[in-house]
């Protein structure tokens, strides 16, 4: 009788058993909550509400000497093609629609023999005590109408820096000797002749580049 009633009490457990597992499972495919992918609460935070978020691109017109150092004249000279219709490049020099531009690197503006400029350019050459220099050709190559209102130079423009700078170690290339490069000269120097000139290679970005040989 005590073995009867062992059983009777092992079955009745293992029938509590089973109704618990059962509920369990049933229980958890209604409940079930998935695991979410990230714990916790994700808190969205809207970007860019700060002023400063943007960084000021067109705070002016770009440096274009750092450029000049890695520019290739040779994809420089392919660009040339758009000036060729209007410019001649080679030593002649002659003029076309537009002034032939040999030489034209730290050339004062406006002074090629013969040639007719528009009252813009000349008002802009200020008496011939602006020259040409590299940030002048950058600019007024990005955007002629822009740089030198009036001119008479019909042409878009050339928006990209690196073309730009491309084009402008090619003119330097068409000259009698080149002009020195803004960085490679100041490079150069100090490898060469450390301390002779102490040239102050963090000069203020002057609007006005001092390196004007003109007068
Ligand atoms: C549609 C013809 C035309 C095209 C294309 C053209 N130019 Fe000119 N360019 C002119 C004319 C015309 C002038 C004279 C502008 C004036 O007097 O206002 C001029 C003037 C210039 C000057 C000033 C020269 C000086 O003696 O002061 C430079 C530098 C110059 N161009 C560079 C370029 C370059 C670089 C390109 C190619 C990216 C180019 N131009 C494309 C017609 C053109």
């Amino acid at each position: 009788m005590n073995s009867s009633y062992l059983n009777s009490a092992a079955g009745a457990l293992l029938g509590i058993l089973f109704v618990v597992m059962t509920l369990s499972i049933v229980s958890d495919g209604i409940y079930h909550a998935p695991v979410p992918e990230t714990q916790g609460f994700a808190i969205a935070v809207a970007e860019g509400t700060t002023e400063t978020a943007e960084p000021a691109e067109e705070a002016g017109p770009v440096d274009i000497a750092p450029l000049l150092a890695s520019a290739d004249a040779a994809r420089g000279e392919s660009q040339f093609r758009k000036c060729s219709a209007c410019h001649t490049n080679d030593a002649g020099n002659a003029n076309k629609v537009g002034p032939g531009l040999w030489n034209i690197v730290n050339k004062p503006v406006a002074t090629h023999e013969g040639f007719n400029y528009s009252p813009a350019m000349v008002a802009f050459s200020q008496g011939g005590t602006v020259v040409w220099d590299y940030q002048h050709l950058s600019e007024f190559i990005e955007a002629p109408k822009a740089h030198i209102p009036g001119t008479a130079m019909s042409f878009a423009g050339i928006k990209k820096v690196d073309e730009r700078a491309d084009l402008i170690a090619y003119l330097r290339t068409i000259a009698d000797t080149p002009a020195p490069l803004p960085d490679a000269t100041a490079a150069a120097a100090e490898e060469a002749a450390p301390a002779e000139e102490a040239a102050p290679a963090e000069a203020e970005p002057a609007a006005e580049p001092a390196t004007a040989p003109s007068e």
